[in-house]
């Protein structure tokens, strides 16, 4: 496609990061410039190894780059018990054959965005936002030449995952998040408030299993695996897509619902560290700084999902 929508995915393999990208990589309508690995779920030298395995089973190869190791004041949290010791645990995959970049993927950022016409990349994060936001930290002169960002994070009506208060992503690197909410940006947010009802069903996966493809086998055995940790913490059936959200709002806007609001992060308390804290019912005079999404439609999203994996 000539207009395919230009994007950068910044991630951190995870299975619904893997999900992500096989999404983004099968929809003609984005052009994927890259996918910058940043640790998260796992250690950058899983994740980044990660992002490579996917990237290769989705047979359409684009460059991987390995960025920033640690958030950028605090030591790493990761979260291996939801996503086990690999990060991709529900299928054993080889070792990839795709190379890591040499640059690192906050110089590719900049470069990238330097070098593309302004207004033309939309910059994608699944994880924690320290590689966007020492791209910001280091070339302010980038900022006007981000499209919009549309990442996965934060939380309202759901509060917290990792702490009751804070959703991983952003409780990872809240200093990080809080250059990127202030950035000014364009900015979509697409919080558990919305994920969390992108809920797989038993159906779903064992549809991905009779694709009887890699793909299919992979994301059956990824989601089996993935959905284990919320079924025993919330007692619901199915595994929370959450990246998968992202790449679904570029290709189908229409599925999702949200507000343009405030959106600040809390990075000074240690009780609510990492808070997304969305003026949703406007109670303050804070600017509106985000699309903060509430809804989603899950026969909708899974209807895409469904499709597109099925090239792959
Ligand atoms: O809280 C969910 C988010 O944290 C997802 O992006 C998941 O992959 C983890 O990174
Ligand atoms: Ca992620």
């Amino acid at each position: 496609m000539t207009d395919a929508r230009k994007i950068i995915i910044d991630t951190d393999p995870g299975q619904d990061d893997a999900v992500a990208i096989l999404l983004a990589l099968a929809s003609p309508e984005l052009q994927v410039l890259g996918v910058t690995a940043v640790a998260g779920n796992v250690p950058l030298g899983l994740s980044q190894r990660n992002a490579r395995v996917v990237v290769e089973l989705s047979g359409h190869p684009v460059p991987v780059f390995a960025g920033c190791d640690a958030p950028l004041r605090r030591r790493l949290v990761t979260a291996e018990h939801v996503h086990g010791k690999t990060g991709l645990d529900g299928i054993a995959l080889p070792e990839p054959t795709l190379p890591l970049q040499a640059v690192h993927a906050v110089d590719f950022l900049i470069e990238t965005l330097r070098r593309e016409p302004p207004g033309t990349v939309t910059l994608c994060p699944l994880g924690p936002l320290t590689n966007i936001a020492a791209a910001f930290a280091r070339a302010p002169d980038i900022l006007p030449r981000v499209a919009e960002i549309v990442l996965m994070g934060g939380a309202y009506f759901e509060v917290g995952n990792i702490t009751p208060a804070a959703e991983f992503n952003i409780y990872v690197d809240p200093e990080a998040a809080e250059i990127v909410f202030k950035s000014g940006v364009p900015l979509v947010v697409v919080p558990l408030d919305a994920t969390h009802k992108a809920l797989t069903s038993r159906g779903w996966v064992e549809e991905m299993r009779a694709l009887a493809t890699p793909v299919g086998r992979a994301v059956a055995g990824w989601t089996d695996f993935f959905e284990r940790f919320d079924t025993a913490k919330y007692g619901s059936e199915g595994a929370p897509l959450h990246d998968p959200c992202v790449i679904a709002y570029l290709l189908r806007p229409d599925l999702f619902r949200g507000r343009h609001i405030n959106v600040e992060i809390e990075t000074v308390s240690e009780l609510t560290l990492g808070m997304t804290v969305a003026d949703w019912w406007r109670v303050t005079d804070r600017p509106a700084n985000a699309l903060f999404l509430g809804d989603i439609d899950r026969a909708g999203f899974f209807a895409l999902l469904s499709d597109r994996l099925a090239r792959l």
